[in-house]
């Protein structure tokens, strides 16, 4: 009879860790085999110099990763509240930027403005963080109806002040990440500099939750900033965090820093092309934008 703890071991490998021996067998020359077999004497060695205490240190271990993933996760929500409260206060000074003495750069307004109509003629339209409502102008004189939603009431406020045509503009407090609970039926999507303040690691569940939000076949159309040096305030990078951050100062004279990503046409077309046909990416001197049709 076979004995059960002699019995033949299966090991089952998660597939980080797979990769990881594959590497180590690399760069070693010793079999993945060979790199087990010897970490199981380094555990052994362990646990007879030590005792069982090697096992709640592994164990803890786990637990530290587990802290470190929520203490990861109180950080993007503070980075969330932050932006959120920096819109908010900023809410009456928002449309300056539109208003900018710059030749070029009121010319790539236009071109958005023109390129976004193209998407959304004749179109139920979804515009996510809608702010003041600036595009929403723009796209209600062609869609056949726009609804809005921005996290913040101060600038939905400025923009329901605005002229609407009747009976094509809704304008509703709705989150970005949440809009399944967004009321109506939707063909086209919208997000005007919106998508630069989405942490690079959210950009996966944003754009999952808008695709799905819009349906198969929908069109979207999304523009935001290219960098420039020396405009919109200085850009922070910090040490543990893959996003980049501005600081910007309001008229009140209160200090801000948001989180604001700048992509270039190949981060772009990485980023979208995974979820969509016909992508079209176009990147000027000041702005950038995509506009793309879902599977
Ligand atoms: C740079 S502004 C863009 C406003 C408008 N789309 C435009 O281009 O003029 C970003 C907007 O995102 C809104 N916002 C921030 N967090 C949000 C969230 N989680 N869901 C929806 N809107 C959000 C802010 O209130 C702000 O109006």
């Amino acid at each position: 009879m076979t004995d059960d703890k002699t019995k033949r071991l299966s090991v089952y490998l998660p597939e980080k860790v797979k990769v990881d021996l594959e590497r180590m067998a690399d760069e070693t020359g010793l079999s993945m085999t060979q790199l087990i077999v010897m970490a199981t004497h380094g555990l052994l060695a362990n646990y007879g110099a030590m005792g069982s205490s090697i096992f709640a240190d592994l164990l803890s271990a786990k637990q530290r990763m587990s802290q470190a993933m929520e203490q990861q996760r109180k950080l993007l929500d503070q980075d969330k509240q932050t932006l959120q409260d920096y819109y908010g206060a900023r809410a009456d000074e928002y449309e300056r930027i539109y208003k900018r003495e710059d030749p070029d750069y009121q010319q790539g307004l236009t071109m958005l403005a023109q390129a976004m109509t193209n998407v959304v003629r004749g179109q139920r339209v979804l515009e996510v963080a809608c702010g003041t409502g600036y595009w929403t102008q723009f796209a209600a004189e062609v869609a056949d109806h726009i609804t809005g939603v921005d996290i913040r009431p101060e600038v939905l406020q400025i923009a329901k002040a605005k002229p609407w045509p009747a009976n094509k503009v809704a304008l509703c407090v709705g989150d970005a990440y949440r809009l399944e609970q967004v009321e109506g039926e939707f063909e086209c999507g919208v997000a005007n500099f919106w998508f630069s303040h989405v942490p690079k690691n959210r950009i996966d569940e944003f754009l999952e939750g808008f695709h799905h939000r819009l349906g198969a076949g929908a069109s979207v159309f999304m523009a935001d900033n290219v960098y420039v040096p020396g405009r919109g305030g200085e850009l922070i990078r910090k040490d543990d965090s893959e996003d980049t951050y501005k600081r910007r100062e309001l008229a009140d004279g209160s200090q801000h820093e948001i989180i604001k990503n700048y992509y270039s046409f190949e981060e772009l077309h990485d980023i979208f092309k995974p979820y969509v046909k016909h992508l079209n990416i176009f990147v000027g001197s000041s702005f950038w934008y995509v506009s793309y049709k879902l599977e």
